[in-house]
């Protein structure tokens, strides 16, 4: 299976997780960027989980790779107030019609990981191989190495 890796991260979790997937998988992947400023307490926090709960869209930097070449996407977002961030509901909106099948996966602080999959099912119109949710704390812990290793595997057959 061809697989494309698709990630946001305001803060560093998802892509440390989305680095370690692509390497275990040596599978091509793009981060998004959401030109929107989300550092700070004001803007980064309230603004952007308001942002999220309200189901808003937000303007992502040009792709680079075209999902439609791949046999699978990959799609990471940390959670916000128990949704996707809007980078990723973004990023889906307008790819979406190029999904062949879809994976998922997220951090987070340790809530919001069943509603988050389950809307971006709804969005994408496809149901997940597979889901994969961390928790922040397991991350600096390294619990998350073997549940990366059993994701990973869903996708290589
Ligand atoms: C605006 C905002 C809202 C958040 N809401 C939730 C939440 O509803 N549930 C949760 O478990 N964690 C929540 N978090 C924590 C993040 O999901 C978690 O820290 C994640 O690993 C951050 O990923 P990143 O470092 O890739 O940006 C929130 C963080 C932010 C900034």
């Amino acid at each position: 299976m061809k697989c494309l890796l698709v990630f946001y991260s305001r803060s560093g979790n998802t892509k440390k997780i989305a680095e370690l997937i692509s390497t275990e998988m040596n599978c091509d992947y793009e981060e998004i960027i959401d030109t929107k400023k989300r550092k700070g307490v004001i803007i980064g926090f309230l603004k952007s989980g308001f942002a999220a709960t309200r189901e808003k869209l937000t303007i992502i930097k040009k792709i680079q790779k075209d999902p439609e070449l791949y046999d699978t996407v990959i799609l990471g977002t940390p959670i916000w107030n128990k949704r996707m961030t809007p980078a990723i509901r973004t990023y889906i909106t307008e790819n979406k019609e190029r999904f062949k099948s879809v994976g998922f996966f997220c951090t987070m602080g340790g809530r919001g990981g069943p509603e988050t999959f389950e809307s971006m099912t709804k969005l994408c119109e496809k149901t997940p191989v597979s889901t994969l949710a961390i928790i922040r704390k397991d991350i600096k812990k390294e619990l998350h190495l073997d549940e990366i290793k059993n994701f990973s595997r869903q996708f290589m057959s």
